[in-house]
């Protein structure tokens, strides 16, 4: 892969959440002037809205380190301990999914991120002994797609939250248009918007879904991206015009057919559809929720009006609109 040739490395060229933006570079501009390492920063929000993109651009703009690593991988504490022990003074320490930090790692992380501390017990029995260290100071930035994922104690030791939404249309085709520029590809500004409507919110998909438009306008086409051949070129990939893809329309269609609508506990959908229920509740349904296809409520997720007329199908007076 080449995403590193078209990811924004400074906040400047960050196009969308421009409350973020506007909040960390208040915050980054500050820290520096008191020649300070950043405050601890968790993001949150759905995959591919650009956490680890954010991540990178702090350390740019802080012009320090950055180290990478992700909660999963971090199985013993001495393997944070590792890390942390890398670090120089001001360094940008990322653990991606941090909701999935074992406990014994998150008891390291606490007195490392509140008093750059390190707390280790080495070996067994009667020759264990405890072990502390000074640790440079770090700025810990931490990414998780839920932030109720986090146990308190973690989400509490961050002095900046920022949450991720999915970038509106107009946003997703200044990206598009940004990436096709940096790609060489020619594409017009109907052609960007056709992908950027079509792209679930977010820049990820839209920067995937452009290069496969452009293997089409290359084979089908002359090269040139413009609104009809990204059409043709998502019609083939059963992106439909809302941008559903075959895993939203399965979770929709499985709801309406399986489950009369809802409500459904969430458990019971993910064997329908045979999918883990963290794909469920991560990847699929948050942009179903924002698109108004469908609702979780107290007793389980149901689809609205708007999925049923999505398919064509008639929905009876219970069905409800999006609230
Ligand atoms: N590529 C991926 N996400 C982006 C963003 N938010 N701004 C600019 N380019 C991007």
């Amino acid at each position: 892969r080449v995403d590193h040739a078209i990811r924004p490395r400074r906040l400047t060229d960050y196009i969308g959440q421009a409350g973020v933006r506007e909040q960390l570079d208040i915050f980054i501009t500050a820290a520096r002037g008191r020649d300070e390492s950043l405050d601890h920063t968790l993001v949150f929000g759905p995959p591919g809205l650009g956490k680890t993109t954010l991540a990178n651009i702090i350390a740019t703009e802080m012009e320090v380190d950055i180290k990478s690593t992700s909660g999963p991988v971090l199985e013993r504490a001495g393997d944070l301990a590792a890390m942390l022990t890398n670090l120089q003074p001001g360094d940008v320490l990322f653990i991606d999914e941090i909701h999935r930090l074992s406990p014994v790692v998150e008891e390291v992380l606490y007195p490392a991120m509140e008093d750059f501390q390190l707390d280790i017990v080495i070996g067994e029995g009667p020759a264990a002994r405890s072990i502390k260290l000074d640790l440079p100071r770090f700025t810990l930035v931490g990414a998780t797609t839920r932030a109720g994922l986090l146990t308190s104690p973690l989400r509490d030791r961050f002095g900046i939250v920022q949450r991720l939404e999915f970038y509106s249309i107009e946003e997703l085709t200044e990206i598009v248009a940004r990436s096709a520029r940096l790609l060489g590809v020619e594409a017009d500004r109907d052609g960007a918007t056709e992908i950027a409507r079509r792209a679930r919110g977010t820049p990820r998909i839209a920067n995937r879904l452009l290069r496969r438009v452009r293997d089409f306008a290359e084979v089908r086409g002359d090269g040139r991206l413009d609104a009809e051949i990204a059409d043709r070129a998502l019609n083939m990939l059963h992106v439909d015009r809302h941008g559903l893809d075959h895993m939203d329309r399965r979770l929709l269609l499985a709801m309406i057919e399986k489950f009369d609508g809802g409500p459904v506990g969430v458990d019971s959908l993910a064997a329908a559809i045979s999918e883990e229920r963290d794909t469920i509740e991560d990847v699929i349904e948050p942009y179903l929720i924002q698109q108004g296809f469908m609702m979780r409520t107290a007793r389980g997720r149901v689809v609205t009006r708007s999925a049923y007329l999505h398919f064509g199908l008639a929905a009876d007076d219970s069905v409800p609109q999006t609230s």
